[in-house]
């Protein structure tokens, strides 16, 4: 079986302080709780180090919410997937829905991006995902399979085995209210079917977390059905009580 996967996306948020001081109480936490699943810390890169002291904990481990798709040159602020696999990622989101709108990152770019990873043995958290007017018209799995047809055409078949992907609806990012749990496994249901059908990965292989204002109060539907296997946190992760009673829920 699957481990649930709690991943937490700092964003632009935090400051040396601020995240050393998170860092601190949860190595406590981590002495007194034991950890089942898999934890995925993904503060500002330039924080990256703050965290080095918590890494070697069990199924702790780093990500980075971007990478550039070029190795190395001429590419002023980027950082490259080797310099980041050089302190320790592990994990990088690509095709989050706010690099998408607000970097106009397309389907064709993430899909680069992705490629780069996997070649490098990173494992991608793809975000994807429909915005409200799109689920009014009806076009949500319609946007999801254009976001993961991209996927198969540039990185093949193989795509999808030793990925993760993160299923956020843009409408329920950020806003208090998560996406209802029928309408989750809906969307979890079709993505797993369409990769499985469509690439070279068992359905059962095929690891879909939920991301959308995921919180302390509502963990626990989402960690109780085989659909969903993990969950993408935003605001929640920025609050350590928060955070670590969803790993105490879900653990
Ligand atoms: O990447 C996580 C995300 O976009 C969800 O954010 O604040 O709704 O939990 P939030």
């Amino acid at each position: 079986m699957n481990k649930f996967i709690i991943a937490g996306n700092w964003k632009l948020n935090g400051n040396n302080i601020l995240i050393s001081n998170f860092i601190k109480k949860l190595k406590m936490f981590f002495k007194t709780h034991s950890i089942i699943n898999t934890i995925i810390f993904i503060p500002p890169i330039v924080y990256i180090n703050n965290i080095k002291d918590i890494i070697q904990e069990k199924n702790f481990f780093l990500g980075a919410q971007n990478v550039d798709l070029n190795l190395s040159g001429a590419f002023t602020g980027e950082i490259s997937v080797n310099m980041i696999k050089d302190i320790g990622v592990k994990y990088v989101i690509i095709g989050h829905s706010e690099r998408r709108i607000l970097h106009y990152e397309n389907n064709k770019c993430i899909a680069q991006k992705f490629k780069i990873l996997k070649s490098k043995k990173i494992i991608p958290i793809l975000c994807l995902g429909e915005n409200l007017k799109e689920k009014n018209f009806n076009k949500s799995e319609l946007i999801c399979r254009k976001q993961i047809d991209e996927i198969i055409t540039i990185v093949g078949k193989n795509a999808f085995q030793n990925s993760i992907i993160a299923y956020e609806p843009i409408w329920a990012i950020g806003t208090g209210q998560a996406a209802d749990l029928k309408y989750v496994i809906k969307m979890h249901k079709f993505i797993k079917t369409y990769i499985s059908e469509n690439s070279n990965i068992n359905i059962h292989d095929v690891i879909v977390q939920y991301g959308g204002s995921v919180n302390e109060n509502n963990i626990e539907q989402f960690f109780n059905t085989n659909d969903i296997n993990g969950v993408l946190l935003g605001n929640s992760a920025l609050i350590y009580e928060k955070f670590t009673k969803i790993i105490k829920i879900t653990n």
